[in-house]
């Protein structure tokens, strides 16, 4: 902006059939003429010499091709090129007068009379100088008429402006126009609704002088004066504050460059100004609707009615896509936790996609350009690109009512459609969220405030940055990090309350599920979370799956939900937190004591039951568990890690019946039971500060079960928790178990074996009676068949002891307990009998019986899915079938 644009020499050098011809042309002194044309054939080749008064020297532009030629360029602000048909068109404006004598020799100068065009000797190449004069020479011409305007007998006042438009048109199809204006600067008016592709006319004052131009607009470029000047400069009056002018044209002039206009006939005219006194960037436009008639009297209404649309665009489309879309994306994927974050992404998007919808189609079919740009790559594709985004968000509102459906949806078929649609719709949502940025940032180019483009990509990119923070501190929380303090919601409803009492009261899930149908609640641990309302975002069905469970075996990401062949999820802090949200109560248990829960418990033994699985004893002083066990209580589990939060957690079954005090007493019982001592029992601690769990290795990567075998140091072991088996005192119940999946009913085995002893041992049913107080807690009549699949003998984890449980019944006639076993490496139990095969239909169906036994499934992840088919397919009543 700071050069001087003041050329002082150009040389024309015009490469054309080998023959150059070299023009020089000064320009200084008499400013007169004010606008030149250059037209060049495809080959060109000159120089432009100019004076840059930053730097106090000439410099010389070399200009062979339009992009070097620097058109448009700060350097020459009023210097344009463009292509048109395969002619170049350089265009000179406000410059010093240049004699055309000069730039052509003076002998030429005869061909340019006719329509100022001149043939050089070459036909490629050609010269038009369209210079000023003319107009000039008119309006000295009408200086010396007196203005008038009496005789028109239309007049309109644009808008509040003291500025009319006056006209009279005539029989001989010809018609006066004035324009009577109380400033001095230019004034351009255009006979079409915006200054695209538009015959103008450009009025201003030079040295007293009013100058009317014949001009067109080629797209939104500075108007440039047409071949033939169809303008009449009649008379004009200037004086201090303003200056008025009348001129004549015909309605028809026959250059297909002026408007055709017909008497009657309604228009929309426009008009532009800025406060310079020669024609530049406008900085006032509007147009305004015109009856092109005599007699016509009135205010003509001014309205930039597309600059307001261009403006609600701009405005309500940064708004969606700049704001209020990152806050929906942000909601959607990282603020779960959020009761209501479906809908609020929901609404946040249907405001951006509505939005970007009906403004899209009033773009592109109402038309909201700012009347002053012109069109170019940027804009193209920034067009082409809201195009596209209009017609995805459509499909993206289609994808997202389908994942809400499937999301809420209890059906778990519904789950492989549901990820897919998921995927797609956060693909397809990135990628319209990138392009509406890359969008919005094409939008702003075409601002003349630079400002707002450097704004809007600065305000880009922090959210993007902000987006990134967000996916880092997401991974960041992929596993539990800190512990939070559950807070119980205040007050709790009714049936919280009386689901808490159900719990506490040792009810089975079963049944409280059948009582509170309209509430759906997990435990973590010993933790109680109503879940109602919640949606799960891997699919509500999830939250049918473990309605009335623990979950810590899901949450923790040990096991995938039995009845689905999912993928073990590993749940985030966030998951963590919003679970603790919905917190409602915790239940107490009686039967052990645990004065420091946030200790680490120390390793004092490990013994190897098999290759791969052994029996460690965990002890912390501060905790102390009941040998003695309520059978309520069988099956509970500790959780075990290597570290307090963080890192992985699994779970173990509570096997006290193995622990060390108590496999002595055992052992003494059975000996004491046999005859083989008449010494009676005695065990020798009620209470113990150790925790006997039986841990499996496996082999695979970063496996806790092996790091748990590998560990030096401490332990972090919590527990017990869950509801254990749940068991009834009358019940018949079976239980189909796999390799470790018996471990959940050693210690139940273990109190069937002391009670087939009571019940069997007649005589000594009195001195029983002192070492197993419990012996009434399951009643005569409970049934309980194992159906175990092992993969050898030595995988049978307690199988001297649960032989003898099984030949005490088998001799004694008890209905106790039953067994049948099957080892996949074919051999035979010494003592239990065989069944043949897998968990097939006919096995299981052959020991539902009467399809309303408590049914038991534990073992490997492809044994409890296929089991779980099985079962669902027989009458088995579904709710007495649990999952350990
Ligand atoms: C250089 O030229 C520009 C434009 O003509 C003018 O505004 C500016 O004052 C000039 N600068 C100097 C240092 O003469
Ligand atoms: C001027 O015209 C003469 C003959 O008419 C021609 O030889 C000469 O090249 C022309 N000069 C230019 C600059 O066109
Ligand atoms: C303009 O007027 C001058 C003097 O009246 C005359 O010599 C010249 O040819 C005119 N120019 C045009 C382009 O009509
Ligand atoms: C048409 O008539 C008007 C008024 O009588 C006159 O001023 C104008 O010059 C005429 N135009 C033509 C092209 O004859
Ligand atoms: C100057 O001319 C303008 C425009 O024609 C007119 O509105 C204004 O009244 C004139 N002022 C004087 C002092 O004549």
């Amino acid at each position: 902006m700071n050069f001087t644009i003041i050329v002082l020499l150009l040389w024309i050098i015009i490469n054309c059939s080998a023959q150059q011809i070299s023009q020089t042309v000064k320009m200084y002194g008499n400013e007169k003429l004010l606008n030149i044309q250059i037209i060049l054939s495809s080959q060109f080749d000159f120089q432009l010499t100019y004076y840059n008064n930053q730097t106090h020297s000439f410099e010389i532009l070399h200009c062979s091709n339009l992009d070097s030629c620097g058109c448009q360029s700060p350097k020459f602000s009023n210097f344009y090129c463009f292509e048109n048909n395969g002619e170049y068109y350089f265009h000179f404006s406000k410059l010093p007068y240049v004699n055309g004598d000069t730039i052509l020799k003076k002998e030429n100068k005869t061909q340019i009379q006719d329509n100022h065009e001149i043939e050089s000797h070459s036909s490629n190449v050609h010269f038009r100088i369209l210079d000023l004069e003319e107009y000039l020479n008119k309006s000295l011409a009408a200086q010396t008429v007196a203005y008038t305007d009496s005789d028109l007998s239309s007049s309109l006042q644009l808008g509040t402006y003291e500025l009319y438009m006056k006209w009279e048109i005539y029989t001989n199809g010809s018609f006066d126009m004035a324009i009577d204006y109380n400033q001095l600067n230019w004034i351009g008016f255009g006979f079409c609704p915006t200054m695209s592709d538009c015959d103008m006319i450009v009025l201003y004052v030079s040295q007293q002088t009013v100058i009317v131009l014949d001009t067109f607009s080629y797209g939104h470029s500075t108007p440039r004066t047409d071949k033939s000047n169809d303008i009449n400069i009649v008379s004009y009056a200037v004086n201090s504050t303003g200056y008025k002018v009348r001129f004549n044209r015909k309605l028809d002039t026959g250059d297909t460059s002026d408007q055709v206009l017909a008497k009657g006939d309604k228009y929309t005219f426009c008009v532009a100004w800025s406060g310079a006194d020669q024609m530049e960037m406008h900085s006032a436009w509007y147009n305004f609707d015109i009856t092109f008639d005599n007699g016509i009297v009135g205010q003509a209404t001014l309205s930039n009615g597309e600059s307001i649309l261009y403006y609600v665009h701009a405005v309500v489309l940064f708004i969606g896509w700049g704001i209020v879309a990152d806050f929906g994306i942000i909601i959607g994927r990282f603020f779960k936790s959020i009761n209501s974050y479906l809908w609020i992404h929901a609404i946040c998007f249907i405001f951006v996609d509505l939005s970007t919808l009906v403004l899209v189609v009033l773009m592109l079919f109402v038309g909201g350009s700012r009347g002053n740009t012109e069109e170019d790559g940027a804009l193209e594709a920034h067009k082409i690109i809201s195009i596209v985004l209009g017609l995805a968000v459509i499909v993206q509102h289609i994808l997202g009512v389908v994942v809400k459906h499937f999301l809420e949806s209890t059906e778990k078929e519904n789950r492989q459609a549901l990820f897919t649609i998921r995927m797609i719709h956060v693909v397809l949502g990135t990628v319209m969220y990138l392009a509406a940025k890359v969008d919005i940032i094409l939008g702003f180019v075409k601002n003349e405030e630079k400002l707002l483009l450097v704004l809007g990509i600065i305000w880009t990119l922090l959210l993007i940055l902000v987006r990134i923070g967000l996916e880092i501190y997401k991974s960041f929380n992929s596993s539990i990090r800190t512990k939070i303090a559950p807070q119980q919601q205040q007050p709790l409803s009714e049936q919280q309350t009386k689901l808490l009492k159900l719990l506490q009261g040792n009810h089975p899930s079963a049944s409280i599920i059948k009582e509170l149908p309209q509430i759906k609640w997990v435990l973590l641990n010993q933790d109680v979370y109503d879940v109602t309302d919640y949606q799960h975002p891997g699919g509500n069905f999830i939250i049918s799956n473990v309605n009335g469970q623990e979950i810590s075996r899901y949450f923790y990401g040990a096991f995938q939900l039995e009845s689905t062949t999912m993928e073990p999820y590993t749940h985030s802090q966030f998951a963590y937190q919003t679970l603790q949200k919905r917190y409602i109560g915790t239940i107490q248990n009686v039967n052990y004591n645990n004065q420091n829960p946030g200790s680490f418990w120390d390793l004092i033994e490990k013994v190897d039951l098999s290759k791969n699985i052994s029996l460690f004893n965990f002890t912390n002083p501060n905790f102390q568990i009941n040998l003695r066990q309520n059978v309520l209580d069988f099956g509970q589990h500790f959780s075990v890690t290597l570290q307090e939060v963080g890192g992985k957690i699994r779970m173990y079954t509570k096997v006290l019946c193995m622990s060390n005090p108590y496999q002595t007493f055992r052992e003494q019982v059975i000996k004491y039971n046999e005859g083989k001592t008449t010494q009676p029992p005695l065990l020798q601690f009620d209470k113990i500060n150790t925790v006997p769990l039986i841990i499996k290795k496996y082999n695979f990567p970063k496996a806790l079960s092996a790091q748990i075998f590998e560990h030096q140091g401490n332990f972090w072991v919590q527990g017990p928790f869950g509801r254990g088996l749940e068991l009834e005192s009358k019940s018949k119940c079976i239980a189909f178990v796999g390799g470790t999946g018996i471990l959940p009913f050693l210690d139940l085995l273990d109190h069937l074996l002391m009670k087939s002893i009571y019940l069997t041992n007649k005589q000594k049913q009195q001195q029983i009676q002192q070492f197993f107080p419990q012996y009434d807690q399951l009643e005569e009549s409970f049934e309980f068949t194992l159906l175990a699949s092992f993969q050898s003998e030595e995988e049978f984890i307690g199988k001297d002891w649960i032989r003898k449980l099984y030949l005490i019944n088998k001799t004694n006639d008890l209905k106790l307990f039953n067994m049948q076993i099957r080892y996949s490496d074919s051999t035979l139990d010494t003592v239990i009998p065989a069944f043949r095969g897998r968990f097939n239909e006919e096995l299981v169906r052959q020991h539902l019986g009467d399809y309303n036994k408590k049914v038991y499934i534990c073992g490997p992840p492809n044994m409890i899915y296929s089991l779980t088919q099985i079962i669902s397919k027989t009458e088995q009543d579904q709710t007495k079938v649990m999952i350990v």
